[in-house]
């Protein structure tokens, strides 16, 4: 069944109408003003977390076309045909299946395939556990072999076997890998190589130096001392790798946390909070299956993403979670939404007269608000912020907590949160020049006029933001965020009428690097730019 794109639709034109006649004077603080619901209505509940959508900019007349836009687009026959494992990903002729590595036994497709390698895996995690031989894990991966786990595993710090330390080592450049090894010991590490493809050439490249430091520094038994997590297990025994754990084509890299990929994070939190991990994640997947349009949280953020992107014209989204576990969150939405929705030909390969991704970007809370907020609040651009807020803290405390101590930390928790409550409410309040020009401003300049200093204390206000409230940051509701996520990307992906699951970008690069790499050595610089050569040049001068 084809759908058409989304701007040839009839709503594409009513949101574009709507845009002309109202986006402009679209504001938060009368749109509050006028509708006492407006909280309620746009509080959406889905598993494992609240979306808090009423700070967005957008009217009932919005919504109402933008769900108008999701069913001419046939989003919910796209979503089905996915989940059932279509060959959606046209351009590679793969299916997209990453909602099945997190299906309970005997649903979904390739169950049996998925819970054989699942099982397997969580039966080596629980003897490496058991044993407990390895005081280091070190995770050799770049991009989705990397990121998730990256971001998980401090995620649930608070679940993570506290014997064991974990390790992510990703760049080519030997500082990474090196700085890693100058803390581990060969007799009690254990090397993760993840690759899907197993010929990245900067994990090549990471995993070779570690095996030779592992001989050279007395290492034996590398079958014991390094696994890999692949779909190439003929390309990870010829490396020397014995035990390997296999998944498939149909899962994306940047999708496949939840796949073998997962193995640091599973023995950091152990099989049984592994398996909550894509429980959580499977609850979100029900969710985005069966809820209706107008309360599907997944599909409601998508169609956000495509209104701020092509007709309010926010080029941007700040990530800001107000949980330090949460620090790679941005990093890893970065790649999930970038590489996903960063096309700009059809799925046709026609091009587009309209923008795709945003720039996806952050940093957890406190520490954004002293480097980027003042641009959030003050600057000319406006850039949607989304604060993840959390009931509860979930780090593990020092073991000997007096009364006091404790009574600092909660303290400290609240402290969060209300920063957390405050940065939202200033960016939708802002402040007018008349209420700064009645408040002292004890650390103003006296040499200028008070209406001026008024005018640089002035905050426009009427910046969106959303916020996602979790109980707290455990396994399943961790599972949950990151799949709202990855649906949400396909739902804005689907509208925009591009494959979300191919990365050609990232190929002209690869190829280049190839070429430039002997003659950084050589130092022939022919038949090259001008730009590039010279800097070869003093490269090696
Ligand atoms: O950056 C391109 C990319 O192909 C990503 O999509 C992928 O996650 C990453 O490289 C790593 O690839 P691999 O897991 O095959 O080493």
């Amino acid at each position: 069944m084809s759908h058409p794109r989304c701007d040839q639709t009839v709503a594409w034109q009513a949101l574009a109408g709507h845009h002309q006649a109202h986006g402009r004077e679209i504001d938060l603080r009368a749109l509050f003003a006028d509708d006492p619901d407006r909280v309620r209505r746009l509080t959406m509940p889905a598993p494992g977390l609240v979306a808090d959508l009423s700070r967005c900019h957008w009217d009932v007349a919005t919504r109402e076309h933008l769900m108008g836009l999701a069913r001419e687009c046939g989003i919910e026959a796209r979503r089905d045909a996915m989940l059932a494992g279509d060959p959606i990903n046209a351009t590679e002729g793969r299916a997209v299946l990453h909602t099945a590595l997190r299906a309970p036994k005997g649903q979904g497709p390739h169950s049996e395939l998925v819970h054989g390698v699942l099982d397997c895996m969580l039966a080596y995690v629980d003897a490496v556990r058991t044993e407990g031989r390895f005081t280091d894990i070190v995770n050799i991966g770049i991009g989705g072999s990397d990121l998730g786990p990256q971001m998980v595993v401090p995620a649930l710090e608070a679940f993570v076997d506290a014997r064991v330390r974990f390790h992510f080592v990703s760049n080519v450049d030997g500082q990474d890998l090196a700085s890693v090894l100058s803390q581990v010991k060969p007799a009690t590490t254990l090397f993760i190589i993840a690759s899907k493809t197993f010929t990245t050439q900067e994990t090549m490249a990471n995993a070779q130096a570690a095996r030779q430091w592992f001989v050279d520094a007395g290492g034996t038994d590398i079958a014991t001392h390094f696994v890999a997590t692949t779909t190439h297990v003929e390309a990870a025994a010829q490396f020397g790798v014995t035990t390997t754990f296999g998944f498939w084509d149909w899962v994306g890299g940047r999708y496949s946390l939840w796949s073998a990929i997962g193995l640091p994070i599973a023995l950091a939190l152990g099989s049984e909070h592994f398996r909550a991990l894509l429980a959580g994640a499977h609850a979100m997947d029900q969710h985005f299956a069966t809820a209706r349009l107008a309360a599907n949280v997944p599909i409601q953020l998508g169609l956000l993403d495509v209104w701020y992107r092509n007709f309010m014209g926010y080029t941007s989204r700040c990530i800001s979670p107000y949980h330090n576990g949460l620090r790679r969150l941005p990093a890893y939405l970065q790649q999930l939404v970038m590489e996903s929705n960063g096309k700009c030909v059809d799925a046709d390969g026609q091009p587009l007269p309209y923008a795709t991704s945003e720039v996806v970007w952050g940093e957890p809370g406190t520490n954004g608000q002293h480097a980027f907020y003042q641009m959030l609040h003050q600057g000319t651009d406006v850039i949607p912020v989304e604060f993840i807020l959390v009931k509860r803290p979930s780090f593990r405390h020092p073991e000997a907590m007096s009364p006091a101590l404790r009574a600092l930390f909660d303290d400290q928790h609240r402290m969060l949160l209300a920063n957390g409550l405050a940065q939202a409410q200033a960016l939708m309040w802002g402040k007018t020049t008349a209420e700064a020009a009645g408040e002292q401003a004890p650390t103003a300049s006296k040499d200028l006029a008070p209406e001026v200093i008024a005018r640089h204390r002035t905050f426009p206000g009427n910046r969106p933001s959303l916020t996602l409230l979790l109980d707290e940051v455990t396994p399943s509701t961790l599972g949950a965020l990151v799949a709202l996520h990855e649906h949400r990307t396909f739902v804005s992906g689907a509208l925009w009428g591009i494959n979300s699951f191919d990365q050609w970008g990232v190929e002209l690069g690869k190829a280049l690097c190839k070429e430039l790499l002997p003659r950084l050595s050589s130092g022939d610089v022919s038949g090259l730019d001008a730009a590039t050569a010279s800097l070869i040049q003093q490269l090696r001068a």
